[in-house]
């Protein structure tokens, strides 16, 4: 499935856009299965998104029927400020209210974590090898992905595994590249210049970093402001419209 671009003109248009896109596709889901599955991301660009799909007065997803997931998490307590699951536990699950929250337990230590986050979401998606509905997926200026870093090993044959990023976390938990591929809808967030290089390669050059190993069969899209496209020099899918014209 080819990858779809789309660039907006400032981080309050793409969040704008972004948290409409989700909630639909998150209802779409919803109606075809009867239930939705989203994977959030981590690091900071998904605050203001998460932050309005919280405040969004939308009636036409059931959070009854969503359940919630990490793509990765930091070997820390949840109420770290590091933690990727506080960071949806103050803005996006303060007003939604989903059927399961699958929390990648980070504490336990990256290999009891990812044995145990493999249980949990078996168990609440009802399929060892759950194909997810909706990821949010962030890039790192190094073109990580989750916590799918350059030069680390690709595990297979697992839905989770023990990760190894930079200080000061080093030690994390991720879903695997065959789990990111195995969903319907990947979106990645991306703002600022200095992830602009990182799209480029990622885009344009295929340089083998690890966002670039997540192609899966249903669809990608690459949510950018204008800063973190500026190096690409093929044209867009869509420009975002100022003001939503
Ligand atoms: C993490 C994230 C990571 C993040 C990127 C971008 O746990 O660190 O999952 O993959 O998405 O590092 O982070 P920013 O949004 O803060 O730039």
């Amino acid at each position: 499935m080819p990858q779809i671009v789309e660039v907006f003109r400032d981080k309050d248009e793409l969040a704008e856009h972004v948290s409409r896109e989700i909630i639909d596709k998150l209802a779409a889901a919803v109606k075809a299965r009867g239930r939705a599955s989203f994977v959030l991301a981590g690091g900071s660009t998904p605050r203001p998104i998460y932050e309005r799909i919280a405040s969004a007065e939308d009636h036409a997803l059931d959070w009854s029927k969503v359940v919630v997931a990490w793509g990765d998490e930091r070997c820390v307590p949840p109420d770290d400020p590091a933690s990727n699951f506080k960071l949806a536990h103050e803005t996006l699950l303060t007003n939604c209210r989903p059927a399961a929250v699958v929390r990648l337990r980070g504490e336990l230590g990256p290999v009891a974590a990812a044995d145990k986050y493999e249980e949990e979401l078996a168990s609440a998606l009802g399929s060892p090898r759950p194909e997810f509905d909706v990821v949010l997926l962030g890039l790192g200026s190094d073109g990580h992905t989750a916590s799918l870093f350059p030069g680390e090993p690709v595990v297979t044959g697992r839905w989770a595994a023990p990760a190894h990023g930079p200080p000061p976390h080093p030690e994390r938990v991720t879903l695997t590249v065959e789990a990111l591929n195995a969903a319907r809808h990947v979106l990645f967030v991306v703002i600022g210049a200095n992830k602009a290089a990182a799209v480029k390669q990622i885009l344009e050059d295929d340089a083998g970093l690890p966002a670039a190993l997540i192609r899966p069969a249903g669809s990608t899209t690459w949510y950018l402001d204008a800063a973190a496209a500026g190096h690409l020099t093929r044209p867009s899918d869509r420009l975002g419209r100022p003001g939503g014209e």
